[in-house]
């Protein structure tokens, strides 16, 4: 009976992060109609199943709070980063006996609070980008101050204002350190709002041909569905043409495989049915943007020539946090380390 109200609770939070309070019923129920599609595997009340559930007392067991207490992270501001931190500039974390430069990595925080929560830390060891997990006892600040560092030491901490600081609460959040991805989301940068309409226009398109390709390849190795089409998850690395000041596409990646955002399937649908169901679920995502903009629904065949162009043929491999040095031997290496990784775990 308690676990049945967690679902409830989070089926509601679905629902609340995914749709702003100016939704219409009509917005929820065809979203519900697009993932209702039989290749797709959900439990009795419509949530995901996603591997590796129920594993929280394992994945989250190593107490890091020593290690990251050390360590002044800092918080990732920015939309697609709520329990996200990163590395101050400088700082190495040591993996293995390995000193791994702090700025090719990213730490998330969850609440363990759900079964599910263990299944983030699965599949990003799947795509080869779980650095490093546990758990953390730190100040809960229930996301409000963004300031706030999650490795705060308790002696520490008594300079902010605002908040009764008699009252301070400590919990144990689950520690995934994780490759970082590169770019930002397109709204981050700030050339964005400068961008004309059709500029913005065209960057969204193109991101969206690649990002469609690495999900059906997700799919097709993983049958795993990363559902949680977020312009927000969706990091774009650009090139900037400083003589002209034109950004254009290079690159994107998704981030952000924690529940509920990824899915099962019983078997992998053919191309065009895929991309009804991408192209419903961005549509659904990206309403608020469609609308600020006047831009009608996005479908797949006023996409198709922008799809020569783009990178669109990029593979697998790049969908993960890629490490963001750079180096393109060392991608490459890592490239083929993760497929290794892979095979074995299918084999
Ligand atoms: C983890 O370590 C910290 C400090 O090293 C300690 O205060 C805390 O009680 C530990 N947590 C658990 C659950 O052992």
């Amino acid at each position: 009976m308690l676990f049945g109200n967690t679902l409830q609770l989070l089926v509601g939070f679905l629902f609340v992060t995914s749709i702003n309070a100016n939704s219409d019923t009509e917005r929820i129920a065809k979203f519900n109609r697009n993932m209702n599609r039989p290749w797709i595997i959900k439990d009795a009340i419509g949530n995901p199943v996603c591997p590796g559930s129920h594993q929280n007392e394992i994945v989250y067991k190593k107490n890091l709070t020593k290690k990251l207490g050390a360590i002044k992270l800092l918080s990732n501001v920015g939309k697609n980063s709520e329990g996200v931190y990163t590395f101050p500039p400088g700082v190495d974390y040591e993996i293995n006996g390995e000193k791994v430069p702090g700025d090719s990595l990213v730490v998330k925080l969850v609440h363990m609070d759900s079964d599910y929560d263990s299944c983030e830390a699965e599949i990003l060891h799947r795509i080869g980008s779980l650095r490093d997990h546990g758990k953390l006892w730190k100040e809960a600040n229930f996301g409000s101050d963004a300031e706030d560092s999650p490795s705060s030491s308790p002696s520490g901490s008594n300079s902010g204002s605002d908040s009764g600081s008699d009252s301070v609460e400590w919990l144990d959040y689950g520690v995934l350190v994780m490759n970082k991805a590169k770019g930002k989301s397109l709204s981050q940068y700030e050339w964005w709002k400068q961008l004309s309409e059709p500029q913005k226009k065209e960057l969204v398109e193109k991101t969206l041909v690649d990002i469609k390709n690495k999900v059906y390849d997700f799919l097709k190795t993983q049958q795993l569905l990363y559902a949680d089409l977020n312009l927000d998850n969706i990091l774009v690395e650009t090139e900037t043409d400083s003589v002209h000041g034109i950004h254009s596409f290079k690159e994107a990646h998704l981030v952000d495989f924690g529940f509920p955002g990824i899915f099962t399937v019983r078997k992998i649908p053919e191309p065009e049915e895929f991309d009804s169901w991408f192209y419903e679920q961005f549509n659904f995502y990206s309403a608020d943007l469609r609308k600020a903009q006047n831009w009608r629904e996005f479908s797949g065949t006023q996409l198709v020539a922008d799809s020569e162009s783009s990178g669109a043929g990029k593979r697998l491999s790049n969908l993960n946090h890629d490490a963001g040095t750079g180096g393109t031997g060392q991608a490459k290496k890592q490239r083929q380390r993760r497929r290794g990784k892979l095979r074995m775990i299918e084999d």
